[in-house]
């Protein structure tokens, strides 16, 4: 469910017409609707209604300044996985407590920001981090709320790219080893081994694997409890699939997911995290590009727009689907195959292969659906391309809540050694 639809032939942000904004803005540009973000948003705490339950938005998802603020403006926290990701939560004035600091890599200078600014909730991965944590938690005469992310070596059955709780995967600490470390963890000043958490991946669309991790979880939980682990937060992450290609199966709803959420966790008397960030975001974010030109080969047509995979490298990166709309509403039921890609020098800056389009010519305007969520977040300005301006919408107005960059400001950072004359 989302708010980009047809008004008077035209597709419209809520009250806002797409061309409208491109012809203030220019292409290609991302487009955010604060109606779908705020009913996401709704939606998924409504479906853990009657739990102690913290929503923390994955700030990686799109870490727009605007975005995260109307988040956190609806009373959630944030999932952050980088100190930079950390100073734009509080920027956005997100409550530190409301703070869970995630993160396979992070850097001493990140773990005492973290301390520094108060965060709730430090999710560590390894036992050298938490070593380190201790060490400096202590240094800093501080006690910090820890979980343990543990890997519970269940397979999410999405994209293997996006797939983090099985053994082979870099995160988290591999369930049948996390005991032991509860243990030591206990004796480590500056540590209150209070929380576990878990997170399997990303676009998960069946809920056993959720069911199979989480219920990993309470048992831990309770051979902890058994051991005089006092544990009293349980972090369940992200990942929950939004529909991108509506020939697929719906991926299970926030309601069912709260279902089993509370099969698993009802009774265990533990107050629950939640690190959403695509089921929020998806949906309420499109790329809104150009057609440049058309080029017709002897067995292909390319459709090639003013996006690249530099601004929305999903396809590119895990063969990605977007569907694609058009800004003029069709007129004809007539379609033609063909490739959609961009101008960037690689042959995987392809967004669609083959899909029957209306006929298209330069100068319209498409847009690739669902790209709120790691589409911005990821974009880069390969190819000396400028980031693209960011767009929020809200009823009858719209706002550019990133501009574009001009020439001088992305080269501003660089200058040539002093003997290059
Ligand atoms: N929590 C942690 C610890 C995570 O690593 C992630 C995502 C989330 C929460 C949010 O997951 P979500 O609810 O959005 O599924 N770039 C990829 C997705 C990478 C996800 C990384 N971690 C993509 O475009 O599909």
């Amino acid at each position: 469910m989302h708010h980009f639809t047809y008004r008077n032939g035209v597709l419209h942000a809520e009250d806002v017409s797409i061309d409208r904004i491109a012809a203030e803005v220019g292409t290609p540009f991302y487009c955010y609707s604060d109606a779908t973000l705020t009913r996401h948003y709704q939606v998924f705490t409504d479906a853990l209604a009657g739990l102690d339950a913290t929503v923390c938005f994955a700030v990686k998802a799109n870490s727009n300044l605007a975005v995260v603020r109307t988040l956190v403006g609806l009373g959630a926290g944030c999932d952050v996985v980088s100190g930079g990701e950390l100073r734009l939560a509080l920027k956005a004035g997100a409550d530190p407590r409301k703070i869970v600091f995630s993160g396979v890599g992070k850097t001493a200078d990140e773990l005492k920001l973290a301390l520094a600014m108060g965060v709730g909730q430090i999710n560590v991965e390894s036992e050298p981090e938490l070593d380190q944590l201790s060490a400096i938690a202590n240094a800093a005469g501080k006690t910090v709320r820890v979980a343990l992310r543990v890997n519970p070596d269940v397979d999410a059955g999405s994209h293997d790219k996006i797939s983090t709780g099985r053994k082979e995967d870099k995160f988290g600490i591999e369930w049948t080893l996390a005991p032991q470390l509860y243990r030591k963890a206990r004796t480590l000043p500056g540590i209150a081994p209070t929380a576990v958490a878990v997170h399997i991946g990303s676009q998960i669309t069946e809920l056993a694997p959720f069911e199979a991790a989480f219920t990993r979880v309470r048992d831990l939980v309770a051979l902890l409890r058994a051991d005089g682990i006092d544990i009293r937060h349980v972090d369940l992450g992200g990942g929950l699939g939004v529909p991108y290609d509506h020939a697929s199966p719906p991926p299970p709803t926030p309601a069912a997911y709260g279902d089993m959420v509370r099969r698993v966790f009802g009774n265990l008397g533990c107050a629950l995290a939640f690190e959403p960030g695509r089921l929020i975001v998806g949906n309420a974010g499109i790329l809104v590009t150009c057609v440049t030109l058309i080029k017709e080969g002897t067995s292909h047509r390319f459709t090639v727009v003013d996006a690249g995979m530099n601004d929305l490298v999903r396809p590119a990166m895990y063969d990605a689907h977007h569907d694609v709309m058009t800004i003029a509403q069709p007129r004809t039921a007539e379609t033609v195959a063909t490739d959609v890609v961009g101008p960037v020098c690689e042959s995987s800056d392809r967004f669609a292969r083959s899909v029957l389009l209306p006929i298209l010519a330069p100068g319209d305007l498409i847009a690739f659906m669902t790209a709120g969520a790691y589409g911005s977040s990821m974009s880069s300005t390969y190819n000396s391309r400028p980031l693209v301006p960011e767009v929020l919408v809200k009823g009858d107005r719209f706002a550019v809540v990133r501009r574009r960059p001009s020439f001088d400001e992305m080269t501003a950072l660089e200058q040539l050694p002093p003997w290059i004359g």
